[in-house]
This record gives structure tokens, sequence and C-alpha cells, in this order.
């Protein structure tokens, strides 16, 4: 639960540093189900999920130290999670599937309850450990596999993410050789391929659509630090294209993010890249089209910051969701403050360059919160973004500081 209160102001100024990347971090976490050795991750982020996956391995006979900025994991004696409720605190629950069915041949998820931005199925996640040998009942609400794996080959239907990380650990251990065809190439996915490949794991094909995995006997421990986050630097982007400004983002590779600087550097923000970061200045000027694709696409994760730019940007902008069924909650939210926004089915079509009025807004999931902040940076007046749920604190550590620290005036209501 928190409350986040933004007034307008001055443009952003400074430099941020970007922390370790949310969804490579969840992916690694469960990777640690692995092995019996220690993997130790030097600088984790303070995430609310990260806090509800490492609670949920715990439950999984994983051993997991803080050790200042960072991480040790070890799984000696893997175990089925007892509890329905560490598996539903976060999405990413599902990723303990894969290693635990690999490590101890069989394994327990609930069944997803979906969630704000859609359904979230995991017929693909099943469809893999099927095809590596499997047996799969549903009973009371939970997904139970069994079964010792082989190697096996597997077609996506969709580029699934989570899928695509599920089926890649669960064929490490796997006797023979697995290939993934139409896999998910996000830098996540390379992400986990290089950490599940220091533990000793032969991975090829990582970020193109074929991923070929020869399975190992057993995968030792490591020390892997995860990729920063793109989602926050991108974030971070659309709020400086949004107040103006001229920031500095101190970690972000521009390589993992060019979908979203191009579209950027179209409305006519400045992009300067250089090693170790991005400068981007100068608010956006004109009105942008966004579809909202698998990687190197634009990332869904991005569409509602950047759909926060385009209000704020005179013209009629374009938005087309193609990934999440559910993935426009923020603009109810958005027309509260005033922003002019018809939708129809997946595509929303935005007449910006109208001030925003502060209002009071929930916050319906993650980025949808993130994007209303982001709102209340030109809004005339005040705004409070209520997020009972706590969406912000599950994928950005410290959100309110990091935009204060730019020069927002942004503050977490206590
Ligand atoms: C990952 O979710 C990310 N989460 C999401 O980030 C991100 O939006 C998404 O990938 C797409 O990039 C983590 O990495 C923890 P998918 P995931 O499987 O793996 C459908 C955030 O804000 N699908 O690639 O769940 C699914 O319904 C979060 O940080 C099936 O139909 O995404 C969706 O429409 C939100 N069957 C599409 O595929 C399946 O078995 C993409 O889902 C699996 C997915």
């Amino acid at each position: 639960m928190a409350t986040f209160e933004v007034e307008s102001g001055a443009p952003l100024m400074g430099e941020a540093t970007v922390h370790p990347a949310k969804n490579a971090v969840l992916p690694i976490i469960t990777a640690s189900l692995l092995t019996d050795g220690a993997l130790h991750v030097p600088d984790m982020p303070e995430l609310a999920d990260v806090r509800a996956l490492c609670e949920l391995v715990g439950e999984c006979g994983c051993d997991v130290r803080r050790e200042g900025d960072g991480m040790t994991f070890q799984t000696r004696t893997p175990t089925l999670p007892s509890s329905a409720h560490a598996m539903r605190c976060t999405r990413a629950s599902v990723l303990i599937m894969g290693p635990l069915l690999a490590r101890l041949g069989s394994a327990r998820v609930t069944m997803p309850g979906g969630c704000a931005i859609g359904q979230r199925p995991i017929d693909l996640h099943l469809k893999g450990m099927a095809a590596l040998g499997a047996e799969i009942v549903n009973r009371q609400g939970f997904v139970e596999l069994r079964g010792t794996l082989r190697g096996g080959v597997i077609y996506l239907d969709l580029p699934s993410v989570g899928a695509t990380e599920n089926i890649m650990m669960a064929a490490s251990l796997a006797d023979g050789v697995t290939r993934i065809e139409n896999a998910a190439k996000e830098p996540e996915i390379v992400d986990l391929a290089q950490c599940l490949s220091a533990m000793g794991a032969q991975i090829q094909g990582a970020g193109t659509g074929t991923l070929v995995v020869r399975g190992v006997k057993r995968l030792h421990g490591a020390v892997y630090q995860p990729i920063p986050d793109r989602i926050e630097a991108g974030t971070l982007c659309c709020a400086a294209a949004v107040a103006g400004g001229n920031i500095l983002l101190r970690g972000a590779r521009p390589e993992h993010m060019r979908a979203l600087l191009f579209k950027l550097q179209e409305a006519g923000t400045v992009i300067s890249e250089f090693p170790g970061g991005l400068r981007v200045r100068g608010k956006a000027q004109w009105p942008m089209e966004v579809r909202t694709m698998s990687y190197p696409g634009f990332p869904t994760d991005l569409q509602a910051p950047m759909m926060v730019v385009a209000c704020n940007t005179p013209g009629t902008s374009v938005f087309l969701e193609t990934i999440f069924e559910n993935r426009f909650m923020h603009i109810p939210e958005l027309t509260r403050m005033g922003a002019s926004i018809r939708v129809e089915d997946r595509v929303a079509v935005i007449e910006g360059g109208y001030p925003l009025q502060g209002a009071q807004v929930g916050c319906p999931d993650l980025r949808s919160g993130a994007a209303l902040i982001l709102a209340g940076l030109t809004a005339e007046g005040v705004t409070r973004v209520e997020d009972a749920q706590g969406h912000i604190d599950r994928g950005y550590e410290r959100f309110d500081q990091t935009l204060s620290s730019l020069g927002a005036r942004v503050r977490r209501l206590p």
C-alpha cells in the first residue's frame, strides 16, 4: 500500500543509476533450484516481487541469504512448495515449474489466477514440459507435473518469455538435446541462458528464435550479475520526454532499448548514447504510432509510460497493444486527468497536447501506476496515485526517490 503525491515542476535534470532488471533476476532466482551449489547475485534490486519469489523458493528448500547488496541462493534438498499463498504473490512463481521438475522429477504450481492485464495462461509452459516427457494433472487448483525429462522439440505458438525460460531451465538437466522453435528473444532470455551457462548448462541460440539445450547431469553454483532494467530505464526516458530536461541514465543498455529510443527520437526527444549509459534531452514534440510486439519490437511494458508522452504531445497518436488483452487500464485514469483518448478493442487513439489536470487516481497495475506518476509531472495541480495493492514497489526500486533525485516533485505519503 502506498500513495504517491506528484506536482508539476521544473524539467528533470541530473543522473540516475538503473537497477538490475526485475524480469532478469526473477528467472535467475528460480534457476538456483537447479543445483545444490551456491548461486550468488552481487547486486539484487529491492523489489516486492523479488521478496515474494525468495519466499517461494525458500519453501522449495532453497537457503536464501541477503549479503549486503547481493543475495546467495543454495538448494541442497529441493522440495515441493506447500502453501498456495506464496505461489500466488507473483506471476513469476510459475517459473519454479521447470527447475523443480528437472531436479526433483515433480513440480506443483497454482493454476494462474490471471492478473489485471490479462488471463495469463500457462498452456505453452505445459506444452513444453509434456514434450520433455512430463505427465501433467490438474488437481484442486494446482497443476501437478511428474516424470524423468528427456530432450524434445517444442514449437511455441507465441514467443512466450516465461514459457521459453521454464523450458530452457527444465531442458538444462534433461537427458538429451532440446530444441525450442519460436522462442522468445528478450534480453532477459539471453541473460538467463548466460547465467545457466555459468552454472554449467550447454545452451546455444539464446536471443534467436531457435534455442538448443544439451542436457547435462548436474549444474554447479556460480556468481552472476543480471542485466540492468531496460523497462525502468525506458520509464525514466519517458519521464524526461514528458517533463523535458536533460538526464543521464547510468548503466542503461541502449542496445536493449532500440524500439523505445527510435520512437522517442522520431517524436523529437534527443537521445545520446555513451559507454555505460545514455542521455535523454527535451520533451517529445510530435505525435507517434506505437505497436507493441515481442522483442525486438516495442515492449508492452512501456506502452503505458509512452502513452503519457503521447498525451503531452500535440497531435493524434495511435497505440496498438498486441501482447496482452487488457493492458489499457491506465486509460480511464488518464481520462480523469483530462486526457483525450478513444479506445477500440486493442487500439487507442490519443489527441495529445491538452494540459492534464491533477487528480486522485488509482493504480490498476505496475506499469499503469508508473505511467500515472509520469502524468502528474506536467498536470496542473496535484496528482495523487493511490497504489492500494503496492504494484509500483513490485517492479521499481524506490521509484519516487529516483524521480525526486532528478528534480521531480514526487513524494510517497506516509
Ligand atoms: C513476461 O511475462 C514479463 N514478466 C512481463 O512483464 C512482460 O510484459 C511479458 O513477459 C511480455 O514481454 C516477467 O518476465 C516476470 P509471455 P510472461 O508469456 O512471461 C500469452 C512487467 O510489467 N501466453 O511472454 O507472463 C500471454 O497471455 C511484466 O514487468 C499464452 O497464451 O509473458 C500473453 O498474451 C508484465 N500462453 C503473451 O503470451 C502461455 O503459456 C505474452 O506472454 C504463456 C503466455
